[in-house]
């Protein structure tokens, strides 16, 4: 059985009093929470205070990105192992503002999920189709492609330890949502994906979580999907209410 897990990408937004209030908020309503992993994404920047604000709470934190080099010289960037040493369980990698607006390839994100892994980090993975690809009837090519080039090389078990995040372009930010059928084609297609290239119990194993427009009013019923693993959450993700009120529409 996969345990339904929700995270919050924060992207650029909060600051050093606002993360620390809102991922304190997360935590204190998150409390009694059995049935659902739960992480928040904050900025790189505020990761160690809002690690150590939610210490020993059921709310993991997860980084936005990272590099795949263990260390040197790569000004700007950070590694792993820095953010395992902060407290980052997760770490998001190939998200479609990385591959769109900072031109990252499936080839680095590739990279990372294989630093990512062996520093003992969990990459939650993000794939996705812009609006052009699925109105020329090209989705499931297009989240093949990804799946195949960021995904590449893993072994059964790094792989049953890596999350999915399916985001469709178009439904990012825009509150124009994927219908749960929409978005239930792509997790099977996917899952089936994962089965022909590695095996059924991984692709049984693996997580899926659906991410774009995501609100309190409308996750349930794309949780309730059978494929539908959780979601990746980003504007509601910024009021704890609004997380919670999505965390709520996990079946307990
Ligand atoms: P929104 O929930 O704001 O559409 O963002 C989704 C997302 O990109 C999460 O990574």
């Amino acid at each position: 059985m996969r345990r339904p897990f929700i995270a919050g990408n924060w992207k650029m937004h909060t600051d050093r009093v606002s993360a620390i209030a809102l991922a304190e908020g997360v935590a204190d309503q998150s409390a009694s929470l059995a049935h659902v992993d739960l992480a928040i994404c904050p900025p790189y920047v505020y990761l160690d205070a809002v690690a150590r604000a939610i210490a020993g709470s059921k709310v993991a934190v997860g980084a936005q990105n990272m590099y795949h080099e263990a260390a040197g010289a790569y000004t700007g960037e950070v590694s792993a192992a820095m953010l395992l040493d902060v407290g980052c369980k997760y770490v998001i990698l190939g998200h479609s503002e990385r591959r769109h607006i900072l031109g990252e390839t499936d080839a680095a994100v590739n990279r990372k999920v294989h630093a990512a892994h062996q520093a003992g980090l969990a990459p939650i993975v993000c794939v996705g189709e812009v609006l052009a690809e699925r109105e020329a009837g090209k989705t499931l090519q297009v989240i093949r492609a990804q799946f195949e080039g960021s995904l590449a090389g893993l072994s059964d078990d790094q792989m049953a330890k890596t999350v999915i995040a399916y985001e469709p372009v178009w439904a990012i930010g825009t509150g124009k949502v994927a219908t749960p059928e929409q978005a239930q084609e792509v997790h099977a297609d996917l899952r089936k994906i994962i089965a022909g290239q590695y095996n059924a119990q991984v692709a049984e194993s693996v997580r899926i979580q659906y991410g774009g427009s995501v609100k309190p009013e409308n996750a349930a019923e794309l949780l309730g999907q059978p494929d539908i693993d959780g979601a990746l959450v980003g504007g509601a993700s910024l009021k704890a209410d609004s997380f919670l009120g999505i965390v709520a529409g996990v079946k307990a």
